[in-house]
């Protein structure tokens, strides 16, 4: 099926049926943030809108739960436009599982290597978990230790075993010895870390025997020095060269950390780790094989709702939708799109629990990918709250300048309503200022100055109307659109959504 960038999503007309602005597929696909305080109708109003709008043009695609009648809800809009078919749930009972993974390690495009497609993954995820920490420190050291001892727990875990799974990696986190319980030389060292060590060197020398028995005598003798013959083993097997670089980095530089700063770094990591081992988030997303992959949405249309909602699961469903969410923006960025490729929207409520540190620099290029983002948060504290580190507040600017779509609900949110009003911008105002001259007796003047005032006064978004029985179930709002104006040249309209208002299909 082939997709028309200018397609009209919504054709926004006056109260006279003159349309005053066709917002399209391209502008969709630029994204859209939905915010407004708690019951100013962003469910019911403008996210379940531009929901139906989306599935009824066909557009595929991920949506994230926090509620545990999120399910119901997207079951019912599937419904009301006929989408049901295409709707997978990963969820309690549901048998759709997707394995990140397994799905890692069959990237197509191989641009990188399994294990710093695995460890972007793990990373950016980790991180993300530990941002909504109120302990979290984006201090370089601590950052770098984590993402240093994730990467050599992932390579240790493929050169023993070939392949990685989050138990193995766990297991391996939380027995690697520290510097003060060294175990005796007459002691066998037991633990996942050691049986993994031991496993991996049996393979690597099995491998340094082959290319040792292909050695010819003259060769044998150039290499006759211990050092030579290392430096050549190294050179020739790529094996060797990953596990001595992780021997140095358990023997030399993990286990000399002070215990006070490996146990930070162990207990982060294996309480992230943790996290996803608790089922059903196991059993989802680590534990089977694929049923579900991001080539259903994509290729097939499918939209993926994940069941996990975080009222319900806590810091473990957010973690493991964050990483579900990621794992399917790098798939949606790599596909080779087309002008008529397939549009993809990801759609969460209450977005804020679920950013990480790569969602700025996706969604700065995600339209070149046909991916439009649908976020609904209540105010700008709630994302301030959730980024993690000393800039903050530049990172939530930089997210908030690639919404192309912002809707203002009714809020009571101070600052929000000031960015608000700042972006709907001002106008002039002439005002009449008389003046009285006492020196030259008595004259009078009056004189008129330009003034600017904002369109739209912060205390006005107090007042949009919530819907429910009251107000005729409709909610008001302010929508800015960035990338085109309306008919009467300004890039922002107060619309009006309905509560119960259906899609013509
Ligand atoms: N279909 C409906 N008909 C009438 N009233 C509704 C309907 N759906 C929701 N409401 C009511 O309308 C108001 C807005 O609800 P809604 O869930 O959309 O708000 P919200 O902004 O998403 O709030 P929250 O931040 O708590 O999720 C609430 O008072 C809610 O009880
Ligand atoms: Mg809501």
């Amino acid at each position: 099926m082939e997709y028309n960038l200018d397609s009209t999503v919504v054709d926004f007309t006056g109260s006279n049926g003159v349309s005053q602005m066709k917002y399209s597929v391209r502008d969709s696909i630029a994204h859209t943030l939905i915010l407004g305080q708690t019951g100013s109708g962003k469910t019911s109003g403008s996210a379940r809108f531009f929901s139906l709008k989306y599935l009824s043009m066909g557009y595929a695609g991920i949506v994230l739960t926090t509620k545990p009648d999120d399910k119901k809800q997207f079951i019912e809009y599937c419904k009301i436009v006929n989408r049901l078919d295409d709707l997978i749930v990963i969820g309690v009972g549901e048998k759709n599982y997707f394995n990140f993974l397994e799905y890692e390690s069959t990237d197509k495009t191989n641009v990188k290597s399994y294990t710093s497609n695995v460890l972007e993954i793990l990373k950016t995820a980790f991180q993300a978990s530990e941002e909504q920490n109120e302990s979290y420190s984006d201090d370089p050291f601590w950052v770098s230790s984590r993402n240093m001892l994730v990467y050599n727990v992932l390579e240790l875990c493929l050169l023993a075993y070939e392949k990685v799974s989050i138990k193995n990696i766990y297991d391996i986190v939380t027995s690697i010895p520290s510097s003060e319980n060294t175990t005796p030389p007459d002691k066998k060292i037991t633990g996942s870390f050691a049986h993994a060590v031991e496993t991996a060197r049996v393979k690597v020398n099995s491998q340094v025997e082959t290319f040792l028995k292909q050695l010819d005598t003259d060769q044998r003798k150039a290499l006759n020095e211990e050092h030579l013959m290392e430096a050549a083993i190294l050179e020739a097997i790529q094996d060797a060269k990953r596990l001595k670089a992780v021997d140095r980095f358990f023997i030399q530089q993990y286990r000399d950390l002070s215990s006070k700063t490996r146990s930070i770094i162990d207990l982060s990591v294996s309480g992230f780790l943790f996290n996803l081992m608790q089922e059903p988030i196991y059993s989802l997303l680590c534990g089977h094989s694929s049923t579900v992959t991001p080539e259903d949405c994509l290729n097939n249309g499918k939209i993926v709702l994940i069941d996990l909602p975080v009222k319900l699961y806590d810091k473990a469903g957010r973690d493991a939708q964050i990483l579900f969410k990621y794992c399917f923006q790098r798939a949606f960025e790599k596909r080779d799109v087309q002008q008529k490729s397939r549009p993809v929207f990801i759609i969460a409520d209450e977005a804020q629990l679920f950013l990480h540190p790569k969602d700025a620099d996706f969604q700065s290029t995600a339209r070149s990918s046909h991916v439009a983002i649908l976020y609904i948060t209540q105010n700008l504290a709630s994302f301030y709250s959730s980024m993690g580190g000393a800039k903050y507040k530049e990172k939530v600017d930089y997210l908030l300048g690639n919404f192309n779509t912002i809707i203002f609900h009714a809020n009571t949110h101070q600052e929000t309503n000031k960015y608000a009003s700042e972006l709907l911008g001002y106008e002039e105002m002439v005002e009449e200022s008389h003046s009285e001259n006492y020196s030259n007796n008595f004259s009078f003047g009056k004189s008129e100055s330009k003034k600017l005032k904002p369109r739209v006064r912060p205390e006005e978004f107090v007042k949009l109307k919530s819907g429910t029985f009251e107000n005729n179930y409709l909610v008001e709002a302010y929508m800015h659109i960035q990338s085109k104006p309306f008919s009467n040249g300004l890039h922002f309209k107060k619309v009006t959504f309905h509560q119960n208002w259906m899609p013509n299909i």
